[in-house]
């Protein structure tokens, strides 16, 4: 029996099909008009779904902390659909964001600004700073312009869980505690934005994504990795500068396991693992790559690509961490990737989903 609390967030979610090249206008006003009115509408971004509401309406992003079960300390991404809509939004927009503006957006690069007094305490979580990207994906744009407001968004999942790459994830998670659901396909990057404080010098990634790091330097030529990014083992809360560092992220169900070093020795320590963990009656799996998939012998062995094509491994990590849950398997064995390019974003993302529990061989 639902309590009477949960009873009453329990809503119908319309899930509107739309062409994530030519969205229908009349679905995205549809969808608009939630927004505008306080409602929540997941939609689609080049990176994962994100949960939207109007970033000004304090209620409303109330309500997106709610229906994830979002712990209030850890802030969502305002999402603008032009750079000239960050202005009000900040104290100032230093000379670096100008570039790098200019340079990467629409794309998966989040900024963090000294906020402006028109942003609801609830929208940053109280914090002096704001995160703002423009995302590149013409369904979430048509969503920001026709709702004719900044759109407040974490990732469209419950809080913890992998972040959403479908529709169907955000219903999984989702359905009957949001009001729209803007469905166009799987996304295209598969893990979220990179996150880039630019309130300190030199400036910090807290959080690598989908804009590589390389390509940041590139650009900056002085920019660092906040040490939360490459951890091998949780950090004391003090340390976390970006607040969603804390909590518990992209874990299924099963426990998961990374295996890291060299790859003929990786090999050998799953199926080490792989075996100690069937004679313990454990249904395993392993997450692995094209090259090596031949070599296992758990009960699931599910392959997030070649080595050798990181976008298509960042792309199948989050689906696949999925399926692995809805497969009913106790424990994920995972192979250790590059760390170049979106590699850094993946193994960040595995060392958390597994709680930093990393076997180094
Ligand atoms: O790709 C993405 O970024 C997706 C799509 C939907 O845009 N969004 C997303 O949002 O991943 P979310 O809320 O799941 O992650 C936001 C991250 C968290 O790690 C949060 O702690 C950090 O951004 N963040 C937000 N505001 C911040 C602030 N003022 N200072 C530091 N970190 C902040
Ligand atoms: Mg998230």
């Amino acid at each position: 029996m639902p309590s009477f609390h949960s009873f009453r967030v329990m809503k119908k979610t319309l899930v509107l099909k739309v062409d994530p090249q030519n969205p229908e206008i009349e679905k995205i006003r549809i969808a608009a008009d939630f927004i505008r009115k306080g409602g929540l509408v997941a939609f689609p971004t080049e990176t994962v779904y994100g949960l939207g509401a109007d970033a000004l309406n304090s209620k409303a992003v109330l309500a997106v902390f709610k229906a994830k079960k979002r712990p209030l300390d850890n802030p969502p991404i305002v999402h603008v659909h032009d750079a000239k809509d960050v202005s009000r939004l900040v104290e100032e927009v230093p000379s670096e964001a100008e570039k790098l503006m200019k340079e990467f957006w629409p794309g998966p690069l989040t900024l963090i600004f000294k906020r402006s007094t028109i942003v609801p305490d609830v929208t940053v979580a109280g914090l002096d700073t704001i995160a703002i990207r423009m995302p590149r994906h013409d369904v979430a744009l048509a969503l920001i312009r026709e709702s004719n407001c900044p759109i407040s968004a974490p990732s469209a999942n419950l809080a913890g869980k992998p972040s959403p790459t479908s529709a169907e994830h955000v219903l999984n998670d989702l359905d009957g505690r949001i009001d729209v659901i803007l469905d166009a396909g799987s996304t295209e990057i598969g893990v979220e934005s990179t996150v880039l404080d630019l309130t300190v010098d030199p400036p910090q990634v807290l959080r690598p994504g989908g804009m590589p790091f390389e390509a940041l330097k590139k650009a900056l030529g002085r920019v660092e990795l906040n040490p939360v990014v490459t951890t091998e083992k949780a950090l004391p809360v003090e340390k976390a500068r970006s607040p969603g560092v804390k909590h518990k992220h992209y874990a299924p169900d099963a426990d998961v396991v990374v295996v890291e070093g060299e790859l003929p020795r990786v090999i050998d320590k799953i199926n080490e693992l792989t075996e100690f963990y069937k004679r313990r009656g454990n249904r395993v799996g392993v997450l692995c790559t094209d090259e090596t998939e031949r070599h296992y012998k758990a009960n699931i062995v599910k392959s997030l690509g070649s080595r050798y094509d990181l976008a298509s491994i960042a792309r199948n990590l989050f689906k696949l961490l999925r399926e692995f849950d809805l497969e009913k398997v106790d424990v994920v064995v995972a192979e250790g990737l590059p760390i170049e390019g979106l590699g850094l974003a993946v193994v960040n993302r595995l060392r958390k989903a597994a709680g930093y529990k990393i076997v180094k061989v």
